[in-house]
């Protein structure tokens, strides 16, 4: 039985994880989120009502699940209480069943506005980030300066700290990047309401983590982003600060690899990315237009329109080594439909090595061309179908191809936005 499932991203994020995390903690189950923050935008869809969640775990709309913000994750008090009250509005009540760890760190104010800052500053080079303040919050985890959410429970020591921490940074925005200054006293007013809503919901989230294993509870970890915008394995500079590859799932929970009993990649049948940075089979014509049009493929976060292309099964196999997979979650299948042909890039020419996803460690990626297997359209709709019998030939020749190349089994294939737009291939839960 696969108790303890990781459901992580295998491109540039928005693979649709928090739609299959949704349909995977139906029973029971505790639902993890380990790193990133509310740069995340994950969309559930249940009877046509569309939820975004940024940093609550996706699992959370299921009335009998138990959510955890774990330590990996930076936490900004006023996103968790903006979306606690927004579920709320929606009938979804986190009281008892949220829980978020003290050794989060936190991001407040002064990390939005550097990360604002600094964006501007690179002009032209900028790394198109969601303004969320997460690479400074993660900058001060490893310089060892970051107040975290533990520390709210401390006004005395809290507002002391804030006072020099804003200091440090105010020297920066004013006198380095000609911004505006922040006052700590407003950042501490702000959060003092909020710390008596979230009081009770810090804990030692490994320690609940450790006992759910113990009971024998199924324990969904959600991941945010994807592969390729990790911070070690990703496009550098163009990454995130955090690692959504699969250490992070350890380093962000505490729970060891022995815990682990499936990992499952999630992988839109074609290929996204929000912000800049290398995209070998990015497209610029008419299919761009198909897949932004058919797949609504705007940023859940910032609203900005996605780059997208073809499905790069090149760097999907590196994906499936980095992150260990046991099995691939293709998603999106349905925005296929109509396409007279559809290609998956599986090499790339011109690569001067013997490792063809070196680019992404080189900067070398302008020299890379993609190059294509092309194969059938179908005409079918595949929208909403739940038995893979029912697909068309050639979706199912197509999802055959995929399992080929990665040599990982799909385990689901997701056809459409809505929570029952699925079809499991095998049960996840049940399977030996
Ligand atoms: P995440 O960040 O990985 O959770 O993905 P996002 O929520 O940012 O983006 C995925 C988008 O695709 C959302 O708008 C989902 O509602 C939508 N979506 C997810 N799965 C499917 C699918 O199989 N078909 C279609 N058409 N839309 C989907
Ligand atoms: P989910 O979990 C897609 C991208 C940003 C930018 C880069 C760095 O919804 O898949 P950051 O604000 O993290 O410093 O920005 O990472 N990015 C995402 N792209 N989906 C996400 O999350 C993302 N989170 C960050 O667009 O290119
Ligand atoms: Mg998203």
């Amino acid at each position: 039985m696969k108790k303890n499932i990781v459901i992580l991203g295998t491109q540039w994020g928005d693979e649709g994880k928090g739609k299959i995390v949704d349909c995977l903690t139906s029973d029971g189950s505790y639902v993890v989120r380990y790193q990133g923050g509310h740069n995340a935008g994950h969309t559930l869809v249940v009877n046509e009502k569309k939820i975004i969640l940024h940093l609550v775990p996706s699992g959370l709309l299921h009335n009998n699940v138990t959510g955890i913000i774990a330590n990996g994750v930076v936490v900004s008090p006023l996103e968790l209480i903006k979306e606690i009250k927004m579920l709320e509005e929606n009938n979804v009540f986190t009281r008892k069943r949220l829980f978020i760890s003290n050794s989060a760190p936190l991001i407040l104010q002064y990390h939005i506005e550097m990360d604002i800052a600094r964006e501007k500053r690179l002009g032209i080079n900028l790394l198109g980030t969601t303004g969320r303040g997460i690479g400074p919050a993660y900058e001060d985890k490893i310089a060892r300066r970051a107040l975290r959410v533990g520390d709210l429970k401390n006004e005395k020591v809290l507002s002391s700290r804030l006072e020099k921490i804003v200091e440090y940074y105010n020297h920066q925005l004013v006198s380095f990047y000609k911004h505006k200054s922040i006052d700590y006293k407003i950042i501490l007013k702000d959060l003092l309401p909020i710390i008596d809503i979230i009081h009770d919901m810090i804990q030692d989230t490994t320690y609940i983590l450790h006992n759910a294993i113990k009971d024998n509870k199924k324990i969904i970890f959600e991941g945010a982003q994807g592969t390729f915008l990790d911070i070690d394995h990703g496009s550098y500079p163009y990454v995130t600060s955090s690692n959504s590859t699969i250490g992070g799932v350890m380093t962000g929970t505490g729970i060891g690899p022995k815990n682990l009993d499936y990992i499952i990649g999630v992988t839109k049948a074609y290929s996204t990315r929000v912000g800049y940075g290398p995209f070998p089979t990015e497209l610029f014509d008419d299919i761009d237009k198909h897949f932004f049009k058919k797949g609504h493929e705007f940023g859940s976060t910032t609203g900005r329109k996605r780059r997208t292309g073809w499905l790069d099964a090149v760097s999907l196999c590196r994906a499936v080594k980095i992150n260990s997979l046991s099995s691939l979650c293709i998603t999106k299948l349905d925005v296929l439909d109509g396409l007279k042909e559809i290609k998956i890039c599986t090499s790339y020419q011109n690569s001067q090595t013997l490792n063809p996803t070196s680019f992404l460690e080189n900067n070398d990626w302008d020299s890379i061309k993609p190059v294509y297997e092309t194969y059938p359209g179908w005409t079918k709709k595949t929208l909403g179908i739940n038995k893979i019998k029912d697909l068309p030939y050639e979706a199912r020749n197509y999802i055959n191809r995929i399992e080929e190349i990665t040599q990982v089994p799909i385990d689901i294939i997701s056809t459409g936005p809505d929570r029952s737009d699925i079809i499991l291939v095998r049960d996840l839960f049940y399977m030996k």
